[in-house]
């Protein structure tokens, strides 16, 4: 089977931040939210990101840093066998797993 790994940091102010390991089906032409979206479909669905638009940067909700650089988590395309690490905004303060507070 085809997948990907997402490295994707846990926690939030009050617990420790932790970089939790996740293996999640590759489909052709899926984000890397579709893949948060697995996740919290299939292991744990209080993994917390933020999104509204799903697609076309319309909202910016998603954006977060993705292999250390920012991007926006609905229209980056995973690429399969690949491994991505998912971190919360370094400029935001942070809330919980890859939310930050909006401004
Ligand atoms: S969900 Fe709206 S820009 Fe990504």
């Amino acid at each position: 089977m085809a997948k990907i790994k997402l490295n994707v940091v846990r926690g939030d102010s009050e617990t420790n931040r932790d970089l939790v390991e996740y293996e999640v089906p590759f489909v052709e032409g899926m984000s890397l939210l579709d893949g948060i979206f697995w996740i919290r479909e299939h292991i744990d669905p209080s993994l917390s990101v933020r999104y509204s638009c799903r697609s076309a940067n319309a909202c910016k909700e998603c954006m977060a840093q993705v292999d250390g650089k920012v991007a926006f988590l609905c229209s980056t395309r995973a690429e399969d066998e690949s491994v991505v690490t998912i971190e919360p905004l370094k400029t935001k303060a942070w809330v919980k797993d890859l939310t930050t507070v909006m401004e």
